[in-house]
């Protein structure tokens, strides 16, 4: 990849899809600037509840996928990136976590299918957002309503800054895009960030943060809003 490269990452629900006028826009943007840009997401779901969704979607396929909350990353052929997987895997103590949550009651696990090696999830029936684990972790809550329990090594921003460095991409050259509170590290990364207009309540404290813009457009309109605020 060429150092003049640059890359824009996106969260998938609620800010990449919500509106199918303005996402057919954005695809549209990506495609003239193929040789430019690079297109990434980052998103909660794990890499095939993604991929279903972006087919569904039309979305052409993206260069790299950060899934599960940052706490997994795989390229275009969606083969999984194993060094991210060593450096994360530190500290990690997922059944002394399991046990040592299992003594809140506002917290229910989520579907298996929703759990993996490096994320523990659970429904939060109450605001979790200044949980304080005695564990090394990164603890997430997103839409009033998930929590993610990773290691201290994963998060969506910790991936984004990987990637940067591994692609020797500086991270002004990045832009990143979410509307949700497991959006809010790679936000306030170095890169550039946008929040969507319809952005929840856990990334108000976001708001007049240098590199930080708040669009007043929803979904893809907000991020096409943002490319244009900051001349991309
Ligand atoms: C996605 C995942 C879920 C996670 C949530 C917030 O919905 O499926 O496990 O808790 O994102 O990150
Ligand atoms: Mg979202």
């Amino acid at each position: 990849m060429k150092a003049s490269h640059r890359i824009i990452i996106s969260d998938i629900d609620n800010t990449l899809l919500g509106d199918a006028k303005a996402l057919a826009e954005f695809i549209n943007y990506l495609e003239k600037n193929r040789d430019s840009i690079k297109f990434g997401i980052a998103t909660g779901r794990h890499l095939e509840s993604a991929i279903a969704v972006l087919e569904k979607w039309q979305v052409p396929t993206p260069d790299f996928f950060i899934t599960s909350v940052g706490s997994q990353i795989h390229n275009a052929a969606k083969e999984p990136d194993e060094n991210w997987l060593k450096h994360i895997n530190y500290c990690w103590k997922p059944d002394e976590i399991r046990d040592y949550l299992s003594q809140f009651k506002g917290l229910n696990l989520q579907a298996d299918i929703n759990q993996s090696e490096f994320k523990i999830s659970y429904f939060a029936d109450q605001n979790f957002d200044k949980l304080e684990l005695p564990y090394a972790a990164n603890v997430i809550y997103s839409h009033g309503e998930f929590l993610d329990i990773l290691p201290v090594r994963a998060s969506k921003g910790l991936a984004v800054c990987y990637l940067a460095k591994s692609m020797g991409l500086p991270m002004t050259q990045i832009m990143v895009a979410g509307d949700s509170g497991n959006d809010k590290e790679m936000l306030t990364n170095e890169g550039i960030g946008i929040v969507v207009g319809n952005y929840s309540i856990e990334l108000e404290s976001l708001k007049n943060k240098k590199g930080i813009y708040f669009a007043k457009s929803p979904y893809a309109a907000g991020i096409l809003e943002g490319i244009k605020y900051f001349a991309w």
